[in-house]
């Protein structure tokens, strides 16, 4: 991370100032017998000096992760917070020395149960009092939803909602003054928990950055389990070998990259992709980098949108674009881990339900049931609106797990539902559609909006979607465009390739002339 732009961070240590390093370990070291937090059992509070890769020996295998860097002096507490008679949380509170008078509460991702350590350490490095949480059960699985809705309540919203109540009460007895202002940074799951804040509990936050967020998702979970209904397992004729995808990724790019006016191998907008894999079916006198009819078939069903019989939409299509990821995690012929889990786990409550059965019935019963409200699709956000709030929603264009048409519908639904015109939802509600980023990281394009930790190469609010939103809330001024970066070979230590301009929805970027690698030679046009 550069921090070419310290100048924003300047607002920092207004009362760890009088802090000293000493005052700051004591505090640390005292808080525990401080907090009284209804259900809470602290587990311990510890200094971490800055640079300290953190060993977390406790962290379930399955999260993949046990170590973090630690890059400010931290004072890191644990501790559980029981939600009922038969769930609860784990979380934990990263208080910076350097402490800004801001709080967060990240988020969590797909079915999981992780805290989000990278995260965490991302806000608390900038000065953010940070708190994350287990989302009420450990490990990646959904094996704790089973016979439990107290576990899937937490899942849904109550993990975000209480590890809030419990931070923001945190900050107050350590740093002995309530927080200024309050953020959440998530993306995934943890784009569908900051839209779930947004709808039923508006107070919890002045500003929310919610990425790819998993909107609608009983459907989604549908879309995701009906990919392997298409393709078949690896030996069905109907299914199409994964060396295949890149062929059929550059034929999309042939057909689609040039209709935003230059085509670099990174789609702008892939709604205006019409794309049927046609072309490639194999010729008489060849069988090599081609479909067979029934595999074309399937390519065009799985880009296709997913309706029910009655013509009522499911979930939007995987975007064209998406392939290289899409593949890999959806079309490849496996059942999708997290429909297996929902539908046995928590619609069903049945570890033999077989996810090679799923059809149109289940997919009405588990958006019928809606567990614990998880749907988030809420079209009323006059909650945040009325408090002053905003929310900055992104969405990468080349998200292969979660389609990215799902969010330009939840706009459309929020500006029915409130009846506003998109002027007006730019007060306190903005869209942005990231070109060439994947899901949530990585990717093709300028993908690199200070979205996390290991995606930040300016703290800049132009080029840093926290700083963004903490500009907004804090000197009212809203972000026009986000600035992406774009590094050599998607390598960090590479340096810069380039720099985009990503576009507030319902604009689209269009190729204005000259190199294509300056932000100057593309322009946001209104769609037509
Ligand atoms: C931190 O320690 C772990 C082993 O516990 C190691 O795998 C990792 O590379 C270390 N990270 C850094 C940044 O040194
Ligand atoms: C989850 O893991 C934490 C340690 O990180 C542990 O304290 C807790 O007991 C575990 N919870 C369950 C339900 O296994
Ligand atoms: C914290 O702020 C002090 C100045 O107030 C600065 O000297 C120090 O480098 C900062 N530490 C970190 C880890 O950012
Ligand atoms: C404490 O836990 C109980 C269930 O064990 C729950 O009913 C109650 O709401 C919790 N209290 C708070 C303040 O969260
Ligand atoms: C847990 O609480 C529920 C009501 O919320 C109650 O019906 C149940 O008996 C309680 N179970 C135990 C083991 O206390
Ligand atoms: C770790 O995660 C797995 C998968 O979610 C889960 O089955 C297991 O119980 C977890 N282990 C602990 C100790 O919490
Ligand atoms: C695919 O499914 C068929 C029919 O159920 C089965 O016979 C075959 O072994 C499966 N192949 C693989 C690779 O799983
Ligand atoms: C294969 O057939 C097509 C016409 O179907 C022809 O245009 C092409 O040149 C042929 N290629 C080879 C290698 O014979």
């Amino acid at each position: 991370m550069k921090l070419s732009a310290v100048f924003w961070l300047a607002a920092i240590t207004h009362t760890s100032a009088a802090l000293s390093l000493d005052d700051f370990q004591d505090a640390c070291s005292s808080i525990g017998p401080q907090l009284s937090i209804p259900n809470a059992t602290v587990y311990f509070s510890e200094y971490i000096p800055a640079g300290t890769n953190l060993s977390l020996p406790d962290n379930n295998a399955t999260c993949g992760q046990n170590s973090q860097l630690v890059s400010t002096d931290t004072c890191r507490i644990s501790l559980y917070i029981a939600t009922s008679n038969r769930s609860g949380i784990n979380m934990e509170a990263w208080m910076p020395l350097n402490w800004t008078g801001r709080f967060l509460s990240t988020g969590n991702g797909g079915l999981a149960g992780c805290i989000g350590y990278f995260d965490i350490a991302y806000a608390a490095s900038l000065g953010f009092a940070s708190v994350g949480a287990n989302n009420g059960h450990n490990g990646t699985s959904g094996g704790a939803f089973y016979k439990n809705p107290e576990a899937v309540e937490d899942f849904a919203y109550r993990s975000v909602h209480t590890g809030v109540a419990v931070g923001k009460q945190i900050t107050k007895v350590f740093y002995k003054e309530p927080h200024s202002k309050s953020y959440y940074l998530g993306c995934s799951t943890g784009g569908r928990q900051g839209f779930k804040s947004a709808q039923d509990f508006p107070q919890d936050f002045d500003g929310i950055v919610a990425g790819a967020p998993a909107f609608n998702f009983n459907n989604l979970i549908s879309w995701s389990g009906n990919f392997f209904r298409i393709t078949g397992n690896s030996s069905a004729a109907t299914f199409v070998p994964m060396n295949l995808w890149p062929v059929i990724h550059q034929d999309v790019m042939t057909k689609c990259d040039e209709l935003e006016g230059y085509a670099d191998g990174v789609l702008e907008d892939p709604v205006l992709c019409k794309y049927s894999s046609k072309e490639l079916i194999c010729r008489s006198n060849s069988t090599e980098n081609c479909l067979t009819p029934l595999q074309s078939k399937t390519v065009d069903k799985l880009l296709s949108p997913l309706y029910y019989p009655s013509g009522s939409l499911i979930y939007p299509r995987m975007q064209p674009g998406a392939e290289t990821l899409a593949s890999l995690a959806m079309f490849n012929g496996q059942p999708f881990p997290y429909t297996t889990d929902w539908f046995r786990y928590v619609i069903y409550n049945d570890p033999s339900w077989d996810p090679a059965t799923l059809d149109f019935r289940d997919m009405a019963t588990a958006q019928r049931v809606d567990p614990a409200g998880i749907s988030t699709w809420s079209g009323d956000l006059s909650g945040v609106r009325d408090r002053g709030a905003k929310i900055l929603h992104y969405h990468g264009l080349m998200d292969g797990l979660i389609s990215s048409e799902i969010s330009p519908l939840y706009y459309e639904h929020v500006k029915k539902t409130m009846r506003l015109g998109a002027a007006e939802l730019d007060d306190f509600y903005r869209f942005f559609r990231i070109s060439g980023l994947s899901h949530c990281s990585g990717g093709d394009g300028a993908s690199v909006i200070g979205q996390g930790s290991r995606s930040v190469e300016s703290l800049d609010p132009e080029q840093n979607v926290l700083m963004a939103i903490v500009k907004w809330v804090e000197e009212g001024i809203a972000p026009e465009t986000i600035v992406g970066t774009r590094w050599v070979d998607g390598v960090e230590t590479k340096g810069v390739d380039y720099r985009r301009a990503h576009c507030r929805y319902p604009r689209r970027n269009v190729y204005r002339g000259g190199d294509p690698k300056m932000e100057e030679s593309w322009e946001c046009i209104l769609k037509d």
